[in-house]
């Protein structure tokens, strides 16, 4: 169902890689709220990933961009306003990569230049974006920028690896800058703490299985879906919720409140 809660308005998503990816879920949605969007990904997502079919399918173009290199990122913000014709309203950050994780390397044996490089893609990469759209002010006053976390950040998650510091410093970003941006522009900067969710970032984490059921089990809701996601992000990037910035939301069907769940027991 659609309350056209989007529309005429103009906004950018990173991060669709597959059907799976939140991001593509996101998009779907606010396109479907009546927004006109452009679409993101590493140059490599481009070719491996099925991103193309997205593009086509929303009729938004896609624009690619290393979330890393502020150069691609101001190409990206400069070509999406024009594009779109005018200042963006929202924005979308659906990134996340950890090396040390994925070469296999143990928390307590990681490869500083490899954690170096994680905390690049899948946190700086946000300070940089939003450096980058002030600077160029390409943001719409009253925009929202949201970007996806996880609650590794405030909990340990033994084999989340340095992906816990990573969101962590996101998190951190979206409140120091939300306070620059909102001054400066009335933008407002959030970032959605989403339950484990079946993709190709998501599996990545070992044990991912046993961590999905478990969290699915603790939750009073379950496990809340990228399609939900989607919803909750087009609340923020709405005009509804004008007044949120600064704040970590947790989208978890509950998991963040709960102390014990006798439903774990029957595992
Ligand atoms: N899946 C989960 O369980 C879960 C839970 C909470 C939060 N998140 C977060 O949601 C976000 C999206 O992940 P997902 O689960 O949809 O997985 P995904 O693998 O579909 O998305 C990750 C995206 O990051 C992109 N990316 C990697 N390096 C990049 C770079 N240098 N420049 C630009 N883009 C780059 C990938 O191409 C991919 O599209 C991530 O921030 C992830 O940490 C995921």
């Amino acid at each position: 169902m659609s309350n056209q809660l989007l529309a005429n308005k103009r906004g950018i998503i990173f991060g669709a890689l597959d059907e799976q990816s939140i991001a593509w879920h996101v998009a779907e949605k606010c396109v479907s709220q009546g927004a006109k969007i452009t679409l993101t990904n590493a140059p490599v997502a481009l070719r491996m990933g099925k991103i193309m079919e997205l593009s086509e399918k929303l009729q938004a173009e896609l624009i690619g961009a290393d979330a890393t290199s502020v150069e691609d990122l101001e190409n990206l913000l400069n070509k999406s306003t024009e594009i779109l014709g005018g200042k963006i309203d929202f924005i979308l950050h659906s990134i996340g990569m950890s090396l040390n994780v994925r070469k296999g390397k143990h928390y307590t044996d990681s490869n500083y230049d490899f954690m170096q490089k994680t905390f690049d893609i899948s946190a700086i990469s946000f300070h940089k974006l939003m450096q980058s759209a002030l600077k160029l002010d390409s943001i719409a006053e009253g925009g929202s920028v949201v970007a996806l976390t996880y609650i590794a950040a405030q909990r340990v998650f033994p084999d989340y690896g340095e992906m816990a510091e990573s969101k962590a410093l996101l998190e951190s970003f979206a409140r120091s800058f939300g306070y620059h941006y909102g001054t400066l522009k009335k933008v407002r900067v959030n970032t959605i703490s989403q339950s484990p969710t079946w993709t190709t970032a998501g599996s990545g984490v070992k044990g991912f299985k046993e961590f999905f059921d478990y969290a699915d089990k603790m939750s009073p809701l379950g496990n809340a879906s990228a399609d939900a996601c989607g919803d909750y992000c087009v609340a923020l990037f709405s005009d509804l919720t004008k007044m949120v910035t600064m704040q970590n939301l947790y989208h978890d069907g509950g998991f963040s409140t709960m102390g014990m769940n006798p439903a774990i027991l029957n595992l």
